[in-house]
């Protein structure tokens, strides 16, 4: 019989876990390598987090994640979602990778890695996803052939359906500001590539985007303090 990832309940792929990429707590995840008879996979399960953070935010972090990564099925270089096995935990392909910001054994064409990442970002938008995070380097994976990665679409933001004019709207923002986190990691990595042309952050919200950035924030400080035992 071939081999199938939904075979397996949620303790059975917990205990093949071989490598820990994210410790759970607070209000963040557990993220592991599980390995079956030579099959690789990741799973996220919002279980890590505190009890009170994974009881009742972690459903709706695991909804949007997956949700996203149906929609970008068909875009290359972002994980397959391959099962989800319970309400707050999916698991989705292994990319054998190092984060861009902890490069230790891998170095990339950077002329023809930034080219694939920023149609990879142009393929993600195109599927009506916007990425969100992408400004925090932890979320660009290299691989050893220089391609990359985009993991942790849980801050996505979907463009809608077509009427919904005030979401498009807000879309094309958050799809920029995925484009002035390319800008940010071709400073950091490979400054010699910067273009006049290159969004930068400053230009994208005016100040109603800043009143949003900063409403996020806010929301996100308070559902910490309320459902997990750190303070800030
Ligand atoms: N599909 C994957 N393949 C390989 N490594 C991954 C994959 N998904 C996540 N990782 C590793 O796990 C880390 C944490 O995953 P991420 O989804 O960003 O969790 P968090 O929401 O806690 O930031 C990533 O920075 C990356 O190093
Ligand atoms: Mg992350």
């Amino acid at each position: 019989m071939s081999f199938q990832w939904s075979d397996y309940s949620l303790d059975e792929l917990r205990s093949h876990a071989t490598q820990v990429f994210r410790q759970g707590g607070g209000s963040r995840p557990d993220v592991m390598l599980i390995e079956f008879n030579g099959h690789k996979a990741v799973l996220k399960d919002q279980a890590g987090a505190d009890k009170w953070f994974a009881l009742l935010v972690g459903p709706i972090l695991n909804w949007r994640e997956t949700k996203a990564l149906k929609h970008l099925h068909e875009v290359q270089y972002v994980p397959q979602l391959l099962h989800t096995p319970s309400t707050r935990s999916f698991l989705m392909s292994y990319h054998e990778s190092e984060q861009i910001s902890h490069l230790q054994h891998i170095s990339p064409d950077w002329p023809v890695f930034f080219e694939r990442l920023e149609s990879a970002i142009q393929a993600v938008h195109r599927a009506g996803v916007a990425h969100n995070d992408l400004r925090n380097p932890s979320n660009t994976l290299v691989t050893p052939q220089g391609e990359p990665v985009l993991v942790d679409l849980v801050a996505c933001f979907c463009r809608g359906r077509a009427w919904n004019w005030p979401n498009h709207w807000l879309f094309t923002k958050f799809a920029q500001v995925d484009l002035s986190a390319l800008t940010k990691l071709k400073t950091r990595f490979a400054p010699q590539l910067l273009h006049e042309s290159d969004i930068q952050a400053e230009q994208i919200a005016g100040k109603t985007g800043m009143a949003i950035k900063g409403l996020g924030q806010k929301i996100r400080r308070l559902s910490r303090r309320l459902f997990t035992d750190q303070q800030k």
